[in-house]
């Protein structure tokens, strides 16, 4: 299973569990509100402790030989698209993080920190392009293409009407992506399609398949969604192959290579994790409301105590 999700990290706690490979949980995505950083914090991620040596993240070869993906994407691309950008982008990042704070961390903490509600801090870039990537390669295959089936295709026909739709609308967003980035398919658990809004009333009826693009770095766990496939649209990722003709690259990427069994797996996986997420904020619910009312008798029970107080 964990062939189909980003596990290039040696570093990351639970390489078998689904993309937030994060040390805690999914749930941390749902909050990046809580990360707030101010002045000098900007200036000073760096530790003054003692230095210590965090294993580093590694270059991970995409699953299939560089020229498994001929003749839509040549060798040659993959050579300069996985051997000098994507090596550019882990090895920037182990040199930006070394002796701060984010080393250490998982790849998906630092990249939600970095983020830092759109005021992006200079790791960003290379730590969302390093996951970006692996997400990527692991999104194909050889012989990929053809239509998706099971719960896949039963949601996407809900949510977007039907399959064929939904080819439109990902081509639309990739297409129109102006500039370097990528397009996304998403399982998200929020309302809300602000920034890192945090929806405080959720239901079932949030949770759906959408169609989104970012633009440079940007991927959709920084608002706390459940990224499924990604096609990149940098130039980097077609030009060699099909110069300008991005919307070539974008028709036989869908129609040739998209692995639909990994994105029904990551699919799968997202399920699970929200449901996780869900029993957890449940239980901190009960937990609250047990706490007030433990509150509540104790206030009862010595209601006039001040009172008492001053008499004495
Ligand atoms: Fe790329």
């Amino acid at each position: 299973m964990n062939s189909l999700l980003p596990s290039t990290f040696s570093l990351l706690p639970s390489p078998s569990a689904f993309l937030p490979h994060h040390s805690h949980g999914f749930s941390y995505l749902a909050s990046p509100t809580s990360f707030t950083f101010s002045n000098k914090e900007r200036r000073c991620l760096r530790n003054d402790g003692p230095v210590e040596t965090a294993p580093k993240f590694e270059l991970k070869p995409p699953p299939y030989p560089l020229n498994a993906l001929e003749p839509i994407i040549s060798q040659e691309t993959l050579e300069y698209h996985w051997g000098k950008h994507h090596r550019a982008y882990v090895e920037n990042l182990n040199k930006q993080i070394a002796g701060t704070d984010l080393e250490g961390k998982s790849l998906e903490d630092i990249i939600v920190i970095s983020y830092n509600k759109g005021d992006i801090l200079p790791a960003f870039n290379n730590a969302a392009q390093a996951w970006n990537h692996d997400f990527f390669w692991e999104s194909i295959k050889p012989g990929g293409g053809g239509k998706p089936s099971g719960d896949l295709l039963k949601l996407i026909e809900r949510d977007f009407g039907s399959f064929e739709r939904f080819i439109d609308e990902l081509k639309i967003a990739a297409t129109t992506q102006f500039g370097s980035g990528w397009a996304w398919l998403a399982y998200k658990d929020n309302r809300l399609d602000v920034g890192n809004a945090v929806n405080p009333l959720a239901t079932e009826e949030d949770k759906k398949l959408v169609v989104v693009k970012s633009p440079n770095a940007v991927n959709p766990l920084v608002w706390g969604y459940y990224p499924l496939l990604t096609i990149d649209v940098w130039e980097h990722a077609y030009y060699l192959d099909f110069q300008n003709r991005r919307p070539d690259y974008i028709s036989l990427f869908i129609d040739k290579l998209v692995s639909w069994e990994v994105v029904s797996s990551r699919l799968e996986q997202a399920k699970v994790l929200i449901a996780e997420k869900e029993k957890e904020d449940e239980r901190k619910k009960r937990e609250e409301e047990e706490e007030l009312l433990t509150g509540g008798s104790r206030a009862q029970m010595y209601p006039y105590s001040d009172a008492e107080g001053i008499v004495e």
